[in-house]
């Protein structure tokens, strides 16, 4: 597939309409006496699987310095700032690097700690509702979803004011939208279950040197940098039905397949073959439009395909939670076998290309596949 799958320009323009809202309301809430926050790697001596686990995790690699693709994307939006002769705020470290100064609209100069540190989460006391995405207010004390005394633990521990621990993602994930109020990516929107039970499944071993338990809650938070996870509620089946063949791909996930990130896509390749193996058919590249692509595709009025500074709405060809996508195809004589394969991109060719984001990022990676024979 040579063509680029989709012309990604003016994502960046999103953001900078973002930037007429006042700098300040975009920040976390510092509780009086505020002092930083402790480095991730302080946490390590007592806590070292649930450390081990974050470090590999793409919480610990979500800011400018680790994480080559959101810089790209960052550095494509300072040049468009740039040539209005602006210089661009990192607000995107709101969510990206909530630890740096900027983040929390800190007054007092104070060392910045990299990624979304365990500090951070640890420190959110509650979440306020803002206009295109929410910041938590944060506490002087550490917090979990359980409280625990000094006398378990060598810091005391206070209990979040959510009523699941899951409710303490969705300051962050909950919801991201463009100027005009059209929603960039939303978890509020596919469903608020239980993040922890998928994202943070109870693992062996104990959460700390000195803890009478012998299990935690992984830290590694898998996503789409995890292919393992796509393979869960994902699946792939082939059917002959009334002299057609009929691709059914189901999603078992809370979630949208792909999730949540208006740049990840999914797609499906399907070929029918003679019975020595030559391919009589081949679906078409996975472009937008053909039903073979499963992304969201902004539009304004009729025109289809712009930018999301211009979205009014989306058109939506990921697969819903609980939904199963048929295609059907018809059979070219003299076929015997047919095979479906599906694919998962963090971002598309396009996008990799216009943003500078490393090669490897816009790789197909195979989910799952599957053949039958036809005749
Ligand atoms: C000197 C050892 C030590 C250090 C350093 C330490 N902790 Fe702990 N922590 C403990 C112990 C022991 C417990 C109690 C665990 C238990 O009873 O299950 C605990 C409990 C916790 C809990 C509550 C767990 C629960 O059951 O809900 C959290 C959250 C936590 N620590 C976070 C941190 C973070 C974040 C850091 C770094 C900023 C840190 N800890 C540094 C030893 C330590
Ligand atoms: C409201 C919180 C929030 C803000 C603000 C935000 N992001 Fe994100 N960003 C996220 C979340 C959450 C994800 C993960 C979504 C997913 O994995 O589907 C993400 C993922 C990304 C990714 C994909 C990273 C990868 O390695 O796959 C890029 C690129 C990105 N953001 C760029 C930016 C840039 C640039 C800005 C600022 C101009 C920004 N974001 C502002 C929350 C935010
Ligand atoms: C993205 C937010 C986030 C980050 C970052 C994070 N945690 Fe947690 N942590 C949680 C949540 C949510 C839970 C509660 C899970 C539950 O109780 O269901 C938790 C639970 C814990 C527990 C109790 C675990 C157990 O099984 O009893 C400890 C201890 C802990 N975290 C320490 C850390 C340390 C140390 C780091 C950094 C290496 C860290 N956390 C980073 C969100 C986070
Ligand atoms: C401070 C903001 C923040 C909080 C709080 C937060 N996240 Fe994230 N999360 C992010 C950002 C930003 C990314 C994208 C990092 C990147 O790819 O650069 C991300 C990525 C992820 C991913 C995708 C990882 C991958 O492999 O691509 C998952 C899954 C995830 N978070 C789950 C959670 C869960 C579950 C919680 C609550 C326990 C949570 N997050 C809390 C900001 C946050
Ligand atoms: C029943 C299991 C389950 C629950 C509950 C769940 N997820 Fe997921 N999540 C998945 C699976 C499987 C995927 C990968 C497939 C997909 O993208 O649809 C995923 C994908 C994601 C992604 C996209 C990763 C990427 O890199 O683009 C993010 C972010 C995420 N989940 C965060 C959350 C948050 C936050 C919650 C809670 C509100 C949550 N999830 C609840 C199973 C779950």
């Amino acid at each position: 597939m040579k063509k680029p799958m989709f012309a990604i320009r003016g994502v960046f323009f999103a953001f900078f309409l973002l930037l007429t809202i006042p700098a300040g309301a975009l920040a976390h809430k510092l509780p009086a006496g505020f002092k930083g926050f402790k480095d991730s790697a302080s946490c390590a001596p007592c806590h070292k699987k649930i450390y081990d686990e974050w470090s590999m995790s793409m919480h610990s690699r979500s800011d400018r310095k680790s994480d080559p693709a959101h810089n790209a994307v960052f550095l494509a939006f300072s040049r468009t700032m740039a040539k209005a002769g602006k210089k661009a705020p990192y607000f995107c470290g709101s969510c990206h690097n909530p630890a740096a100064g900027q983040s929390v609209g800190a007054k007092e100069a104070y060392a910045s700690v990299p990624g979304i540190p365990c500090a951070f989460c640890h420190s959110v006391e509650s979440m306020s509702g803002g206009k295109i995405f929410n910041t938590y207010s944060l506490s002087t004390s550490m917090t979990s979803s359980e409280a625990v005394s000094g006398a378990s633990a060598p810091h005391p521990v206070s209990k979040w004011s959510f009523a699941s621990p899951s409710k303490m993602c969705l300051g962050c994930h909950g919801k991201m939208k463009n100027g005009k109020g059209t929603v960039i990516c939303s978890m509020d929107m596919e469903g608020h279950s239980d993040c922890v039970k998928c994202h943070m499944a109870e693992t062996a071993g104990s959460p700390a040197d000195g803890s009478g338990k012998s299990s935690h809650f992984s830290h590694l938070f898998p996503g789409g940098h995890y292919i393992n996870i796509m393979k869960e509620g994902i699946s792939l089946s082939l059917e002959v039905n009334k002299g057609k063949l009929l691709v059914n791909v189901k999603n078992d996930n809370p979630h949208y397949f792909p999730s949540t990130s208006p740049m990840r896509a999914a797609y499906v390749k399907v070929a029918l073959l003679d019975k020595n193996g030559k391919i009589l058919f081949a679906s078409p590249a996975p472009m937008p439009g053909k039903k073979e692509l499963f992304m969201r595709v902004f539009t304004a009025g009729d025109k289809k395909g712009v930018p999301p500074w211009m979205a009014e709405k989306a058109v939506d060809s990921r697969i819903k939670s609980d939904e199963t996508r048929t295609l059907a195809y018809d059979i070219p004589k003299g076929a015997a076998r047919a095979r479906a394969v599906l694919y998962y991109r963090l971002f598309t060719p396009a996008a990799a290309a216009k943003f500078g984001i490393p090669a490897k990022d816009a790789r197909p990676v195979k989910v799952t596949e599957t053949g039958i024979n036809v005749n």
